[in-house]
């Protein structure tokens, strides 16, 4: 018996001692996880962040192309502990070579996309880095932010080789907090762009668009206090007359911690105490208010304070909402006389990034007779949204849920939810603004009614003073058009493209055409038009030139007018833009032509169609 006992206990003590390993191997995977997993960053959305005073880092970065990302995975694809966010210096007597020196590498600017800087980097998808020095001296009780206006399509960031953050998301701006590694006197920042097209991206494969890659929008450093404001919300309510409500929302805010809103030149003055959720609720009524409109843009100089943080805002006050089939500004009908735009740079094309880049755009906008923009298909720099605010063009700003993306995997809406959450904290308090897109022509299914769906509910818990939209694909029976998309429940707006005269049938078509619209709701017809080289002419029934596009308008502004319950329309486009499906040597040569100017700025016909129906009032229903 005692041997058998023996031999239990021995058995005993090895299952023992396995118990133990195993239970050690378990604690270090657990472990290891936890410390891979552990946010070493921290990213915040800041409203207004254009507003803070900031560092700018903007210029020429050192840029290494890295096909294969072999500066940040080792051939087993894990994250390497010694990448080339290291810079490290190649130097004589090393045990190890060092394959890259970013003090010899090749320059790319900052902002820009890389594509239209260097030949080689034409139609390049895949990573690249960028290394710059800058010297800092960190303050007191002050928190440091790394602010990236955007990088398409996922980024990393490190600062003097340690990570501060990553993100994914080629057009919402982002925040990585860097205190913890910036240091007095000399620094350096890397970063790794990806704008490699995966099917689970936001958006997906296809798009038709070209896919600048790179740090396309400006990156700065910005300082804040220790608590901050880092979100905030101020508007009209549309219930009582120059009540302002919102609030504002304060990081790390102890109790008791006050927030003060003012308006000098309205003589208006409130505070107010930071809830448990961060957030003071404000409301005060103001007098003499003049609301914001297209016709007068009226802006004003609004400080919001919390303990040692400050933030001037020029903002505007207006409601807008819908009333039956129609969209009330400031309580009245408005007629939405719009044209779509692509963050196309102007003249030098790639992606627009600059103030002069929004002035050329809305300035051709206002010069057709527009109160309204379609910003497609993704939202756009600040530098649009300031401009659009102080040129008074009503906005529709739009998350990129673009065609045919992954709508039954949670790990693509989370995507479009957390850039969906970007925009809106970004973006929200400009007048401007009134419609957040959630979608473009996506296919009519139920896994993507439901995800767009709870994109609307999400948006509408974010921002309960604006319209939530989408550009919807239409079906046709014979020669009536049929707006019944199920996703309309969730639209206080329903958007609609079609393409009568280019992809369907001829211009001529249009007057034949009728449309039976499923909702007692506004619709825009969001999308228009058809292709035509500037300085290619011919008959109006030639395609590709000025007279046939012109020829499109024409009779597609005798049909809208035929619409009963349109408010607006925002024709496709402005102005020519880059597309990789768009090839036809010596008329599209990789340019999307459907743009009333060219991109070097050459107006065609079709472009003075549209500004004398605008001028003179002729489309869309009286406001
Ligand atoms: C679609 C799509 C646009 C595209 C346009 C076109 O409606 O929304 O992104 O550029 O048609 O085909 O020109």
């Amino acid at each position: 018996m005692k041997q058998s006992s023996t031999r239990m206990s021995a058995s005993a003590a090895i299952s023992i001692c396995w118990g133990i390993k195993l239970v050690a191997i378990l604690v270090l995977i657990v472990a290891s996880h936890a410390a891979l997993a552990a946010p070493a960053e921290k990213q915040v959305v800041l409203t207004g962040a254009d507003r803070r005073a900031a560092t700018s880092l903007n210029g020429d970065w050192a840029s290494i192309v890295d096909p294969y990302f072999s500066g940040l995975y080792s051939f087993h694809h894990e994250e390497k502990t010694n990448g080339w966010f290291l810079n490290q210096k190649p130097k004589p007597g090393d045990s190890f070579p060092i394959e890259y020196d970013f003090a010899k590498a090749p320059k790319l600017k900052v902002p820009g996309d890389w594509n239209t800087q260097r030949d080689s980097l034409f139609y390049y998808e895949g990573p690249m880095w960028y290394e710059r020095d800058f010297t800092y001296q960190p303050k007191q009780h002050t928190r440091t932010f790394l602010h990236v206006g955007a990088a398409n399509y996922r980024s990393w960031f490190w600062v003097n080789g340690k990570k501060v953050c990553e993100h994914e998301g080629g057009y919402t701006a982002f925040n990585c907090d860097i205190t913890s590694a910036v240091q007095s006197g000399a620094n350096f920042v890397v970063a790794a762009v990806d704008n490699t097209r995966r099917e689970d991206n936001v958006p997906t494969l296809e798009t038709d668009w070209w896919n600048y890659g790179g740090l396309t929008r400006e990156i700065s450093l910005i300082e804040l206090p220790e608590q901050f404001i880092d979100q905030y919300d101020l508007h009209l309510s549309r219930t009582e007359d120059s009540l302002i409500e919102g609030w504002v929302h304060v990081t790390d805010a102890q109790p008791g911690t006050k927030v003060e809103v003012e308006i000098p030149e309205l003589a208006a003055k409130t505070s107010a105490i930071v809830a448990e959720n961060g957030r003071a609720a404000i409301h005060f009524s103001v007098k003499g208010l003049e609301r914001w409109s297209p016709e007068t843009p009226k802006l004003y100089q609004v400080t919001l304070r919390s303990g040692s943080d400050s933030i001037e805002d020029q903002m505007g006050f207006r409601t807008v909402e819908v009333r039956g089939t129609q969209i009330l500004l400031n309580g009245k009908p408005v007629f939405l006389r719009g044209i779509a735009i692509h963050a196309e740079a102007p003249y030098r094309t790639g992606r627009a990034y600059s103030d002069k880049d929004a002035e050329t755009l809305l300035g051709w906008a206002k010069e057709l007779g527009c109160n309204y923009v379609r910003l497609a298909h993704y939202p756009h720099d600040e530098t649009m949204l300031r401009a659009a605010d102080h040129m008074g063009l009503l906005v529709w700003s739009e998350n990129p849920v673009y065609w045919a993306l992954q709508f039954d995997n949670p790990k693509v809406f989370a995507k479009a939810e957390q850039q969906l959450d970007e925009e809106i904290g970004t973006l929200r308090n400009h007048a401007s603004i009134i419609l957040w897109s959630m979608a473009n022509e996506t296919p009519n299914t139920a896994a993507r009614t439901q995800f767009i769906e709870t994109l609307a509910s999400h948006a509408r818990e974010l921002d309960s003073s604006r319209l939530i939209t989408a550009a919807l694909l239409v079906r046709a029976d014979g020669h009536t058009k049929i707006v019944d998309d199920p996703l309309g429940k969730a639209l206080d707006v329903i958007g609609v493209n079609e393409y009568i005269g280019w992809y369907e049938q001829h211009p001529e078509t249009a007057d034949v055409t009728d449309w039976r619209i499923d909702y007692q709701k506004p619709v825009i017809v969001s999308e228009f038009g058809g292709d035509a080289k500037a300085g290619l002419h011919g008959g109006e029934n030639d395609r590709w030139t000025e007279e046939y596009q012109a020829n499109i308008y024409r009779h597609q502004l005798g049909m809208l007018n035929r619409i009963q319950q349109l408010r607006g329309m925002s024709p496709w486009i402005l102005m020519d833009f880059r597309s990789p499906n768009r090839p036809l040597q010596g008329i599209q040569d990789e340019f999307n032509r459907k743009g009333l100017i060219s991109d070097q700025g050459q107006k065609k016909q079709a472009f003075y169609v549209l500004q004398k129906a605008y001028k003179e009032k002729t489309v869309g229903k009286p406001e």
